[in-house]
């Protein structure tokens, strides 16, 4: 049986002005533009300036709304997957309320998952929609890494972008499933919390990279058993964009269905938690993503943690 699920009203993106190639990159570290593409599929990213990880969620969930055009009054859930807070308090998502100024009734908080947060907060945006007693959750996915990032590892530097994702969630009857684990070890990927010294992104590259792989078929595998569809029933599969080799490894274990692994990582390497609603905004904007389709999005990151989710757009 599927679960009540969610269904995404309206999505919305905003990214830094400043673009960084990687041309740019391999003036200050060394690599290469011809390294970067081949080992990942990243062209670009954007790093803020004048901008943050709040301004870009805030801008970012006013165009959901606007997209939306519900009434505010009904927004009662904002939550912020972000690993890449601003403040340690108050949340990011208390700031957007009062940015957008939506009412101040409201669940405001933080979500720290890593790059499956957006994916988790699908599901925890469902369970508070059905416990409350109003019609609309945002849910924003933002991220400023480029403060995180360690230009003395060239292996992870050249990852990275930052960026916001918002949709508007309301709940809804069309199939929905989900599925999320965790599997707690700082060993491979981590970065220390405000305060301590040196707090930049550590990876062990190649350990993310399998795991990734792994845990991505895992994440589609459940939630096609959990659904009863196979590959054919689904129009497309939205990956975290973390390396696009990484989803091509994925996307080959599903014969002929290779070409429904969108990918979108070379105008904005891996923005984390950004990453989905970037993707989702991007394909309803082009025209991609239609009403009443099917598709499955997956997602994992530090934590470990990993997500999905079959989502009826
Ligand atoms: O959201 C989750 C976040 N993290 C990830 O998803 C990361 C997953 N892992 C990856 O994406 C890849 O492992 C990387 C892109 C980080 C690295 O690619 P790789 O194909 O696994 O490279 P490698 O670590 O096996 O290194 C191969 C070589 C090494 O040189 P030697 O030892 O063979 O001489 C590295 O020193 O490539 C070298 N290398 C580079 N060369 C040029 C590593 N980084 C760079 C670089 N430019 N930026």
């Amino acid at each position: 049986m599927s679960m009540q699920g969610i269904h995404i009203v309206a999505t919305g993106t905003a990214l830094p002005r400043k673009v960084v190639t990687n041309d740019d990159l391999s003036r200050i570290v060394d690599t290469s533009d011809e390294w970067i593409q081949t080992r990942t599929g990243i062209c670009q990213r954007y790093y803020c300036e004048e901008e943050t990880g709040v301004t870009l969620a805030a801008e970012a969930a006013g165009k959901a709304l606007e997209k939306a055009g519900i009434d505010r009054n009904e927004v009662g859930v904002i939550m912020v997957a972000t690993s890449t807070a601003e403040y340690s308090f108050p949340s990011t998502a208390c700031l957007v309320q009062k940015a957008l100024e939506l009412p101040t009734e409201v669940i405001a908080f933080d979500v720290s998952a890593a790059c499956a947060g957006f994916l988790y907060g699908l599901n925890i945006c469902r369970g508070l929609l059905q416990s409350g007693n109003k019609k609309y959750a945002l849910l924003i996915g933002s991220e400023q890494l480029s403060r995180l990032i360690d230009f003395k590892d060239r292996a992870s530097c050249i990852l990275f972008g930052d960026g916001a994702g918002a949709a508007v969630l309301e709940l809804s009857d069309a199939p929905f499933w989900h599925r999320a684990w965790a599997d707690g070890d700082a060993g491979p990927l981590w970065g220390k919390g405000p305060g301590y010294d040196n707090a930049k992104i550590r990876m062990d590259g190649r350990e993310v990279f399998k795991f990734a792989v792994r845990v991505l078929k895992q994440g589609i595998d459940a939630i096609l058993e959990d659904s009863g569809m196979s590959m054919e029933d689904i129009d497309y599969v939205l990956c975290h964009q973390a390396n696009k080799r990484i989803i091509e490894h994925v996307s080959k274990k599903y014969p002929d269905c290779e070409d429904k692994f969108y990918t979108n990582i070379a105008q904005y390497g891996n923005t984390s938690a950004a990453s989905i609603p970037i993707l989702i905004n991007e394909m309803t904007e082009k025209g991609l993503l239609k009403e009443g389709m099917k598709v499955i999005a997956v997602g994992f990151g530090a934590g470990f943690t990993w997500s999905s989710a079959l989502l009826t757009i």
